[in-house]
């Protein structure tokens, strides 16, 4: 029997590939349940970017996925990138545009704004520039890098792999048109979203307080994106699911409600330029306490044509319309509103008497 040699100093580590990584690109980290304004949250030089930018790793990702804001000084364009990880972007201000190549192929330009929600696709490279000279353009993007990095933990194979993923982007020339396909009038398959603050939204009954929403395919990525907006006065039922959904208010003034079963409620107060992840399986429950409809775009895990898995095991056997939309007491994951706890809504009133919003939950309540 040989003797047990000594493991090398550095060999074991409490952090992850992911976290060492982030510590060394020496840019701001933020962290926690929510960031309340990404307008105007510190960002820092970002040599490998070029640009200025902090990471946002909130609690709720469970370090599946995470999110950057970046910063394109005025006139400026950043650094040409490409990284085996997704990323969905969506500009927070300014305008500008970004360029899309494969490695010796022909380039694609496309012209964004405040609103605008696209992703290069994987591997590809990109370059974006801010079109405004006397001001700087801002982006926030929520990437699959944790999953990657902490899989493959080798940076050279993430940040310099020359393979060319053609099933995702063929370089067609009309890849960024905006164009889509609508599945059921609710889901959109699309590559570019011009502007989600003002894009035409389905209803959907299922969450509640006549609520709309649409989702996005983006990229042929497995993450996928949505935006759902919910009239004054009113709040969406509880529900709970998976970690990693981003949710970026984009319209409106309210607050949710956060908290494991049983346990005790974490209370976001919200505004444009906000953002937070409900923690994985977690209730979360949004209100609208403000004087005009509320909207939000969640970026998230969860597209429908390439699936992970979890979405299925959650979601397949209850209903068709899957666990999240399913009354706990059927075995799925919604909370009914004459399930829930009654101080919800006397909490609710309150906010609403302090803003000056008529409250118009009665008819949910009251339904037959
Ligand atoms: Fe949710």
């Amino acid at each position: 029997m040989t003797e047990p040699k000594e493991i090398a100093k550095g060999t074991f580590s409490d952090l992850t590939t992911y976290e060492k990584w982030v510590r060394g690109e020496g840019i701001p980290i933020y962290t926690g349940f929510f960031v309340e304004d990404l307008r105007t949250l510190a960002v820092e030089p970002w040599e490998r970017k070029g640009g200025l930018g902090a990471f946002i790793n909130l609690e709720g990702t469970g370090q599946t996925n995470d999110a950057y804001v970046c910063e394109i000084p005025p006139g400026g364009s950043l650094k040409p990138q490409r990284q085996l990880f997704e990323e969905l972007i969506y500009v927070l201000s300014g305008r500008g545009a970004t360029t899309v190549w494969h490695e010796g192929g022909k380039k694609l330009t496309l012209e964004w704004q405040a609103g605008s929600l696209f992703s290069p696709p994987l591997n590809t490279w990109h370059q974006h520039l801010n079109g405004q000279g006397d001001q700087p353009a801002r982006y926030v993007a929520v990437t699959t890098a944790p999953t990657m990095i902490n899989l493959i933990h080798n940076l050279d194979f993430i940040f310099a792999n020359p393979y060319q993923f053609t099933d995702r982007f063929s370089g067609d020339k009309d890849f960024f048109s905006g164009d889509g396909v609508s599945y059921e009038g609710r889901v959109w398959d699309t590559n570019f979203v011009a502007d989600v603050t003002n894009f035409k939204l389905s209803t959907w009954e299922a969450r509640g307080a006549g609520g709309s929403n649409v989702m996005f395919e983006l990229a042929n990525n497995t993450m996928a994106a949505h935006i759902s907006e919910f009239p004054v006065g009113t709040y969406k039922k509880a529900h709970r699911h998976g970690p990693g959904a981003h949710v970026f208010i984009i319209s409106g003034n309210g607050y949710s409600l956060l908290w494991p079963e049983g346990k005790e409620m974490v209370h976001v107060d919200w505004h444009v330029g906000s953002v937070f992840v409900p923690p994985e399986r977690w209730f979360h429950q949004h209100f609208n306490s403000g004087a005009q409809p509320a909207r939000y775009l969640a970026l998230r895990w969860g597209s429908r044509k390439y699936r992970r898995g979890e979405e299925l095991a959650r979601g397949r056997d209850v209903t068709t319309a899957g666990k999240s939309e399913t009354s706990v007491k059927l075995g799925g994951d919604q909370l009914e509103y004459e399930d829930e706890d009654p101080r919800i809504l006397q909490t609710f009133k309150d906010a609403c008497a302090k803003s000056g919003a008529e409250v118009r939950m009665d008819r949910f309540f009251h339904k037959k």
